[in-house]
C-alpha cells in the first residue's frame, strides 16, 4: 500500500483502496503527484463533500495550498490552514477563472457533479490556467459507462446536456497523443490548444489524467553527455551531444565549442558530417557549413541533396559563382527539374549574363510548358536582350 493510499484510508475517502466504493486512485496519484510533494503548488479540487480528500492532500503535500471548489455553501467549514474553500458552481467559467487567478493551479481534480457538460466546461476553462507540467484529473469515469437502475443514475444521466459522452470527448486527446506529432488537420480553437498542450494521458481504473507540457529540464541529460565525453566518448559522442544541444536549442555555445574537436577527430564519417552540417547551419556558420557540404558532395557526388544544400549555403555566403557551380552539378543529376534551371537563370541574370539567363529560362519553360511565369520570364529576358 502506498503512503498516499494509507492517508486516504485514514481520512475515509473512497479514492483509497479500502473505503466504501474504493476507487483505488491514490496509488496512481502518488506517482503523478510525487514531483510536487514538497513544492509550494496550488492543488484545486472540485467537490469538497465531507472534506475527506482535502485532509489527504494537506497531509501528503508539505507546502501545497489546497483549494476546494464546492457548490454547497456548507463546504466553507472545511477552510483552514493551507486549505481555502471557494463556493460556486463548476459550470460557471467566470467563477472558476477567478479561482485560478487567485490560485494558479498545478494539480486540478474534477470530483464534482460528474455530469459530462460540467466536466467539459470546467476543463475548457481550467486547463488553459493549469501551469506547465501540471496534471488535470477527471474522476469517477465509471459512472459514464453504467446502466441505470435503482442504485445508479447511469450513463445517460451523467452525459447530462453534453452532445457527446465524456469518454468520446477525452478519447480525442488520447488518439492525438497516440498519433504523436500528427495532429488532426481540422482541429482548431480549444481542441487545437489542447492537442498541442497535452503531453501525456494516463488512464487507470476509473480516472483519466492529462499532463500539460512543460519546458524540459536538461540538467540530467547534459550531465550524462558531459560524463560520456570526460570518459573519452570520442567524436561520435561529441557529435551526438552537439546535435542534442542544437535540437533542444540549449547551450549553443557549448555545441559550437565541441565542433573543432569533432572535426579534428572524426574520420570524415558521413553520418557525423551530416550532423555537423546541421549544427553549422543552425549556428549560421556558413563558411564551416560550406567546407562540410563540399566534403559531403565529394564523397557522395551522386546525392542531389548534397549539391542542393551546397548551392543554398553558397547563396547564404554571397558566392554566386560557387552557387552556380553547385547548381550545375545538381542539374546534371536532375536534368528534368524546371526549378533548378530557373535558379540558374536567376543567378545568371544577377551576374548580368542575359544570354545564359534566357537559355536556362527557356529550358525551364520547355520542361513545364503550362507554366505562364516561365513563359513570361523568357519573353521579358528576350526583350531586355533585344533592347
Ligand atoms: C463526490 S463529492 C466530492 C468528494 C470529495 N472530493 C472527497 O473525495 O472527499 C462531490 C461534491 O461535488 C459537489 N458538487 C456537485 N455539483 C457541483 C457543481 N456544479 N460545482 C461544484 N461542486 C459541485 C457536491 O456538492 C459534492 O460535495
Amino acid at each position: 500500500m502506498s503512503e498516499l493510499d494509507a492517508y486516504g484510508a485514514l481520512a475515509g475517502t473512497d479514492k483509497s483502496s479500502s473505503v466504501s466504493w474504493c476507487w483505488d486512485y491514490l496509488r496512481h496519484y502518488e506517482e503523478l503527484f510525487r514531483p510536487f510533494r514538497d513544492q509550494p503548488i496550488n492543488l484545486l479540487e472540485i467537490g469538497v463533500a465531507s472534506g475527506a480528500s482535502l485532509a489527504v492532500w494537506t497531509r501528503y503535500f508539505s507546502k501545497a495550498q489546497i483549494v476546494g471548489v464546492e457548490i454547497n455553501p456548507d463546504g466553507a467549514r472545511f477552510a483552514g490552514e493551507r486549505v481555502a474553500i471557494r463556493i460556486g458552481s463548476q459550470e460557471d467559467p467566470g467563477f472558476l477563472h477567478g479561482v485560478t487567478v487567485e490560485f494558479p493551479p498545478t494539480i486540478i481534480i474534477d470530483d464534482g457533479s460528474h455530469l459530462a457538460h460540467h466536466m467539459i466546461a470546467s476543463f475548457e476553462t481550467l486547463f488553459p490556467a493549469l501551469l506547465p507540467g501540471g496534471v488535470y484529473i477527471f474522476e469517477d469515469m465509471a459512472f459514464h459507462f453504467e446502466e441505470s437502475d435503482r442504485r445508479f443514475q447511469g450513463a445517460a444521466a451523467h452525459q447530462g446536456l453534453s452532445a457527446t459522452p465524456i469518454y468520446d470527448y477525452l478519447n480525442k486527446f488520447m488518439r492525438a497523443r497516440a498519433a504523436s506529432a500528427r495532429l488532426p488537420a481540422d482541429s482548431w480553437g480549444f481542441a487545437r490548444y489542447a492537442f498541442e498542450q497535452i503531453d501525456s494521458v494516463t488512464v487507470a481504473g476509473g480516472f483519466v489524467a492529462l499532463r500539460k507540457k512543460a519546458p524540459r529540464d536538461m540538467t540530467q541529460p547534459i550531465a550524462v553527455f558531459e560524463r560520456e565525453l570526460a570518459q573519452g566518448g570520442g567524436a561520435e559522442a561529441a557529435a551526438r551531444y552537439a546535435e542534442f544541444l542544437i535540437k533542444h536549442d540549449v547551450n549553443l555555445d557549448r555545441a559550437a565549442a565541441l565542433v573543432p574537436g569533432i572535426l579534428a577527430a572524426a574520420p570524415r564519417d558521413e553520418t557525423i558530417m551530416i550532423t555537423l552540417l546541421n549544427i553549422m547551419l543552425k549556428l549560421e556558420r556558413f563558411d564551416d557549413a560550406s567546407e562540410i557540404a563540399n566534403h559531403l558532395a565529394r564523397i557522395g557526388p551522386w546525392n542531389a541533396r548534397y549539391w542542393d544544400q551546397l548551392a543554398m549555403i553558397e547563396r547564404r555566403r554571397g558566392r554566386p559563382e560557387l552557387e552556380a557551380a553547385a547548381l550545375r552539378q545538381l542539374i546534371a543529376l536532375q536534368p528534368n527539374s524546371a526549378g533548378n534551371h530557373l535558379r540558374l537563370s536567376e543567378l545568371s541574370e544577377d551576374s548580368g549574363d542575359l544570354d545564359a539567363a534566357t537559355g536556362f529560362a527557356r529550358v525551364a519553360s520547355e520542361l513545364e510548358p503550362g507554366n505562364i511565369d516561365f513563359r513570361n520570364r523568357v519573353a521579358a529576358l528576350a526583350e531586355r536582350r533585344a533592347g
